[in-house]
C-alpha cells in the first residue's frame, strides 16, 4: 500500500501525499508548478488550449498520449510521465521539428491555441498512423480550436514535421522507460485527508472490495464525463477511486462470443479492434466521439455508465447485440446492454457495483450495421441523433432479423422495438420501409431542446431508416429522403 501518487514533469519526479482527488492536472500545472504555457481556454475539454502528453510504459515500449489537463485529475497520473510545452524544445535549445515546422510554414498563432496546437502535432508524430494523410492530420487537430484564423498553414507545418526525423524524445527513450519501470510497484494508492480521499485499487479484485466499503465512492475512468462536474458543475466529490490503470479492465480480447472491452479501455484504445468487427460505424460514429485528446481519456465503458441518452457508444452497441458485465463483490453478472438503461439518469447497477466490461459479438456475413451520428458540426460536437440498425437478411430478401436503437430519442439509449417488428420477417422493398417508417411514431416522441427539435429528430429517424434502404437495401433502391414528419404518436421524452 502506498500513500502518494508518483509521477514525471518533464525529467522531475513528484510525490504527491496531500492533493485533493479532483485537482486538475491545469490547475496544478499552472498554479503550482508555474507551467502557465499550458492555458486554460474552455476548462471542459473541447478546445485543446491545455493540450498535454501523458507518456506511459505499457509493456515495454512508451506510449504517448495528447490530453486535455482541464478534465485530467493529477491522481490519474499515477505512474505517468506529463509533457508540457515547456519540455518541448530540446536540452540544448533546438526547436522540436514540430516548432520549427510551425515557424517555417507561419503556422504560429496566439498565445492561448499554438502551445495546444503544438503538443497535439508532437503527440501526432509519435502515434503510428494517427497523422498519416491529411485527414488523418485533420482528425489529430480537431481537437484544438482557434476561433479566429486558420488551420491551413498549421495543417501545412504538420505535414513537413511528419517528415522530419527523430527527435530529443526519442533519444531519451529508453532512459524514461527505465524510470517508469522504477515507478511500476503494483501498490495500491490510499490517501485520505481534509480535501477528500483517493483510492487507485491495484487490481480489480481490490476495486471490488473497495466499492464494497465505500459504495459511495465515485469511480473515475477517464474523467470526460467526471471531469465536467468537477470544472463547470463544481462538483465536491469526496472520495474518488481511479479505475483507469487496473490490467484486468485494460483487456481487449477476442472471445468466442466476440470482442471483449474492459472498463478502463480508451476509445482510441478500442478503436481498432472495433473497427475489424463495426466497420462502418467506427468511420461514422467511434471516429467522431470528441477528438483525440478525449477519445485518447475516455473510456467505452465510460460512455455507457454514464448512462447520457445523447452517448454515441450505447446505441450501436445495442444494435449489435452488445453485452454489459457488471460485478459486485465477487458476484458477476451479464446483462444485454440495452436492459441497463432503466430511465433518465438510472441505470441497472448498485451503488457498490461495477462495469468490468462489454462483449460485442461479431457479426455474421449476412448482417449489416450500420450507424449514423447527426450533429450540428462533424468534429467534436455531441448527437442531436444517432441511429443505428443491425440488418440481417435471409437469401429470399426477408428481413430476418433486425435491431434498430436510437440516442436523443428518448430518455435514456432505446431499442425501436415497434419499427423492428414491422420489418422483421417481411420483404426488405419499398412496402416495408413505408411501414417501419410509419411504426416509428409508436416508438418515439421526442423533446425539443437545443440541439433539435421534436419535429426534426422525428423526421431525421424516419430518414435515417430511408438510409439504411438506400445502403443495404435491395441492390440500386435508392429511396427518397422524406422532409416530412414521420412520427406523430407521443410516448416517452428524451432529454438532452
Ligand atoms: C469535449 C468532449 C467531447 C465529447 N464528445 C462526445 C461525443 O462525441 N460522443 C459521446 O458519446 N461522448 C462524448 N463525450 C463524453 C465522454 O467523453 C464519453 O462519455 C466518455 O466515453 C466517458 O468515458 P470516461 O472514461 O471519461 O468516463 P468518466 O468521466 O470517468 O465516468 C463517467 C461516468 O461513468 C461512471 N463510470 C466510469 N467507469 C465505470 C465503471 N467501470 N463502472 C461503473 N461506473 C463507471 C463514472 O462514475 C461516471 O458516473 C465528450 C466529452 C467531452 C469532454
Ligand atoms: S481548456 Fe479547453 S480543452 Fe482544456
Ligand atoms: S485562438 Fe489562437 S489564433 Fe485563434
Amino acid at each position: 500500500m502506498r500513500h502518494t501518487i508518483r509521477f514525471y514533469v518533464g525529467d522531475e519526479c513528484h510525490t504527491l501525499a496531500h492533493t485533493p482527488p479532483t485537482r486538475t492536472l491545469l490547475d496544478w500545472l499552472r498554479e503550482e508548478q508555474g507551467r502557465t504555457g499550458t492555458k486554460e481556454g474552455c476548462n471542459e475539454g473541447d478546445c485543446g488550449a491545455c493540450t498535454v502528453l501523458v507518456v506511459r510504459l505499457e509493456g515495454d515500449r512508451l506510449v504517448w498520449r495528447a490530453v486535455n489537463a482541464c478534465i485530467q485529475f493529477v491522481c490519474m497520473l499515477d505512474g505517468a510521465q506529463v509533457l508540457t510545452i515547456e519540455d518541448i524544445r530540446a536540452p540544448d535549445g533546438t526547436l522540436h521539428p514540430v516548432q520549427q515546422a510551425m515557424v517555417d510554414h507561419h503556422g504560429s498563432q496566439c498565445g492561448f491555441c499554438t502551445p495546444g496546437f503544438v503538443m497535439s502535432m508532437v503527440a501526432g508524430r509519435k502515434a503510428a498512423g494517427l497523422a498519416q494523410d491529411e485527414r488523418g492530420i485533420d482528425d489529430m487537430l480537431a481537437g484544438n480550436l482557434c476561433r479566429c484564423t486558420g488551420y491551413a498553414p498549421i495543417v501545412r507545418a504538420m505535414r513537413h514535421a511528419m517528415e522530419a526525423g527523430p527527435d530529443h524524445f526519442d533519444a531519451m527513450a529508453q532512459d524514461m522507460a527505465a524510470r517508469l519501470e522504477r515507478l511500476r510497484d503494483g501498490a495500491t494508492v490510499e490517501i485520505s485527508g481534509p480535501t477528500g480521499s483517493l483510492s487507485i485499487p491495484a487490481t480489480v479484485d481490490g476495486l471490488a472490495a473497495t466499492m464494497q466499503e465505500h459504495p459511495d465512492a465515485r469511480i473515475v475512468a477517464g474523467a470526460t464525463d467526471v471531469g465536467l462536474w468537477v470544472t463547470k458543475g463544481l462538483r465536491v466529490l469526496p472520495h474518488v477511486v481511479s479505475i483507469g490503470q487496473i490490467p484486468e479492465l485494460r483487456r481487449i480480447e477476442h472471445r468466442p462470443d466476440g470482442l471483449y472491452v474492459g472498463a478502463a479501455v480508451t476509445w482510441q484504445e478500442a478503436r481498432a479492434a472495433l473497427a475489424d468487427v463495426l466497420p462502418q460505424p467506427d468511420e461514422e460514429v467511434f471516429r467522431r466521439i470528441g477528438s483525440v485528446q478525449v477519445r485518447n481519456a475516455g473510456t467505452v465503458c465510460g460512455n455507457i455508465a454514464n448512462g447520457s441518452p445523447i452517448g454515441d457508444g450505447p446505441p450501436v452497441l445495442i444494435a449489435a447485440g452488445a453485452r454489459l458485465h457488471l460485478r459486485r463483490g465477487d458476484v458477476r453478472r451479464s446483462m444485454a446492454l440495452e436492459d441497463f438503461f432503466i430511465d433518465y439518469g438510472k441505470q441497472d447497477r448498485a451503488p457498490d457495483e461495477f462495469v468490468e466490461g462489454v462483449t460485442i459479438p461479431v457479426p455474421g456475413p449476412d448482417t449489416a450495421i450500420r450507424a449514423w451520428k447527426v450533429s450540428k458540426r462533424f468534429d467534436q460536437d455531441i448527437s442531436a441523433i444517432l441511429g443505428a440498425f443491425s440488418l440481417t437478411l435471409a437469401p429470399d430478401g426477408r428481413i430476418a432479423d433486425i435491431r434498430i436503437a436510437f440516442g436523443g430519442m428518448a430518455a435514456t439509449p432505446r431499442r425501436a422495438s415497434h419499427t423492428e417488428a414491422a420489418m422483421r420477417g417481411r420483404i426488405w422493398d419499398e412496402p416495408t420501409l413505408e411501414a417501419a417508417r410509419a411504426a416509428m411514431a409508436m416508438d418515439f416522441a421526442p423533446i425539443s431542446d437545443m440541439r433539435a427539435s421534436d419535429w426534426y429528430r422525428r423526421t431525421v429517424a424516419a430518414n435515417l431508416l430511408t438510409r439504411l434502404y438506400a445502403d443495404c437495401g435491395p441492390e440500386g433502391a435508392r429511396a427518397p429522403i422524406s422532409v416530412q414528419a414521420a412520427c406523430t404518436g407521443r410516448g416517452e421524452h428524451a432529454h438532452g
